[in-house]
């Protein structure tokens, strides 16, 4: 079969294949970037989902492309609670904030444009911004996220489309972007005219103090900048993910050409999980919701940094995630031991312990040193055994 060429621009996962492996019996994953399923208030959900069904008519008819009305209304009294003011008709909703990003790419990238995304960044985004012919530059990042001064650099020298960013709790590098780069990232998009894309699934998910604000939040604060800021939300982390609700604020501009092209895509994002996702939000359930996942998981987290440090010790870097899902590491070789992730994650995987390589996760310059381990599914018990396997890897 002939397929289009913009195909031609991205390969199948790389790591795809590791996946293939997560079967074997007995294995502990901290391969994947789900949620725990057991984590998921389905009384309050089904609850929801038949309110919904009451709606006249509502739930099961077609609707309206930018979104359904009710829950526009409860997603930007949502954003208002973080101190987002944004009117209903300000966003839309999409199916997962990966439909947001596909929108993104569709709407604002021809073969050939750069775009700025931090190394290492979301894969999926990767996928998706090079099925559009994105020519993907990436930014470096440290604990406290993108580098400010080297992203600067990067967008002058380059004048990219746009810059992808997830400034707090990013996967896979779990960093959070600090207030003051958080300012000076706003500046800089005002100062060169480039428009700054905020994905921010994990926001939510802290586990202590919370983040600073949204970038969305402080443009506010920088005159200019909220018109060049694109936030992506979802319930995906925090409520569930099959619901598949997300949504996108954006220049008016902007948010009626992604509407269009969502109309060619989709139609609109299911109405009976709109309905039942805006009945959730108003059953005022939510906040328990979020204080449950950020206890449990921040249990799991400091289970996880615990046992890395005390079974791995110097043969690994890390900063302790303050929220999000995931642990990003690096092997330091340290003792002539395993510098290379992908060598560990095949030794891990006869010891039945799995994590992801972070090599794919570079747009350039690949750290063949990284890897990704997620706490989100494995209980503490599960947490600490599957550290002990990791060491016997080494
Ligand atoms: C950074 C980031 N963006 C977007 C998504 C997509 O999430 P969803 O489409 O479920 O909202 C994910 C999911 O893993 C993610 O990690």
């Amino acid at each position: 079969m002939q397929f289009a060429s913009r195909l031609d621009n991205v390969e199948t996962s790389a790591i795809r294949e590791l996946f293939k492996l997560l079967g074997t019996p007995g294995i502990i994953s901290f391969a994947g970037g789900f949620p725990d399923s057991a984590m998921f208030d389905v009384e309050g959900l089904r609850e929801a989902s038949r309110l919904a069904l009451e709606e006249p008519g509502g739930a099961l008819q077609y609707g309206a492309t930018e979104g359904y009305d009710p829950l526009r209304a409860q997603l930007s009294a949502f954003m208002k609670a973080k101190g987002v003011a944004v009117d209903p008709s300000g966003l839309i909703v999409t199916t997962g904030s990966q439909q947001a990003l596909d929108l993104l790419g569709k709407t604002l990238i021809s073969p050939g444009d750069k775009v700025i995304v931090e190394g290492p960044t979301f894969l999926a985004t990767i996928q998706c911004f090079r099925l559009y012919g994105a020519q993907l530059i990436s930014a470096p990042i440290d604990a406290n996220g993108v580098k400010t001064d080297e992203l600067e650099k990067l967008i002058a020298e380059h004048k990219p489309k746009f810059v992808y960013l997830i400034p707090t709790f990013g996967n896979p590098s779990g960093a959070t972007l600090t207030l003051e780069r958080r300012k000076k990232v706003l500046e800089m998009a005002v100062k060169h005219n480039t428009v700054i894309v905020e994905d921010d699934p994990y926001g939510d998910l802290y586990f202590g103090e919370a983040p600073p604000p949204s970038l969305m939040a402080l443009t506010e604060q920088v005159p200019g900048s909220r018109e060049l800021l694109v936030h992506c939300g979802s319930l995906s982390k925090v409520l569930s993910p099959g619901l598949r609700i997300g949504w996108m604020i954006a220049p008016a501009e902007l948010l009626a050409k992604a509407t269009m092209c969502k109309q060619f895509s989709d139609a609109h994002t299911s109405t009976f999980a709109q309905a039942t996702a805006a009945q959730y939000l108003k059953s005022g359930r939510m906040p328990a919701t979020l204080a449950n996942v950020r206890e449990v998981y921040g249990q799991r987290a400091k289970a996880m940094g615990a046992a890395l440090q005390r079974e791995l010790g110097d043969a690994i870097e890390f900063t302790q995630p303050g929220g999000g899902l995931f642990f990003w590491a690096r092997l330091t070789g340290a003792g002539g031991r395993i510098a290379d992730a992908n060598v560990f994650a095949k030794r891990a995987i006869e010891k039945l312990v799995a994590f992801v390589p972070g090599a794919p996760f570079f747009a350039e310059k690949p750290d063949v040193a990284t890897l990704r381990l997620s706490f989100a599914t494995a209980n503490v018990e599960k947490i600490e055994e599957g550290i002990g396997r990791l060491a016997l890897a080494l």
